[in-house]
């Protein structure tokens, strides 16, 4: 299986777990700011990845390189989100830019895998969570960085 995982990050923490990931499973990590459609297109597996910024807002190389995003055919595919957020700092928008990630997939006829439970994060509000259920792994580098690790782990296995 051919895994992609694709992120956006200002200060780091989002590329620093992408390539974490891509480790784990194998696959190679790529910035959303150098990638072509067909590198979201050529994989089995295509892993997105971005902090929440502003108030709710996708990270702003995200927003830059949408294009790209929105040009790649990725109906039928396997996709599965990760956000970092900080759920003390900002409770009203916890993680909101997986929730944005999220309805753009489900736009593009994407097969959403890798939903997690909201247990163990304090936070008022998150577009990232449907249904009960965040739609993808969220990671809290700036107050749970401890839990990082099991977080991963669990996510990946659920993938795999
Ligand atoms: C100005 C600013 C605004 C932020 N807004 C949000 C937010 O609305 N929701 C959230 O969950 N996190 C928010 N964060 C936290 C970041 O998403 C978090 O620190 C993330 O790990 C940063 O990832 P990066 O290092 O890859 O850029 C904000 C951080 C900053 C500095």
């Amino acid at each position: 299986m051919t895994v992609t995982v694709i992120y956006g990050t200002d200060s780091g923490s989002t590329k620093t777990i992408a390539s974490r990931l891509a480790k784990k499973i194998d696959g190679k990590a790529l910035d959303i700011k150098s990638a072509a459609p067909a590198d979201l297109e050529n994989c089995d597996l295509l892993i997105l990845g971005s902090p929440t910024y502003g108030e709710g807002d996708l990270q702003c190389d995200w927003e830059d390189h949408l294009q790209t995003l929105k040009s790649a055919n990725i109906a039928d595919k396997k996709v599965a989100l990760f956000g970092t957020g900080d759920q003390v700092n900002y409770p009203d928008s916890f993680a909101d830019a997986l929730g944005t990630l999220y309805d753009q997939v489900v736009e593009q006829g994407a097969v959403i895998v890798g939903f997690t439970a909201t247990d163990g994060y304090t936070y008022k509000k998150s577009t990232a969570v449907r249904d009960g259920k965040f739609v993808g792994l969220v990671l809290d580098q700036d107050n749970q960085a401890s839990m990082t690790n099991d977080r991963i782990a669990s996510w990946i296995s659920q993938l795999t």
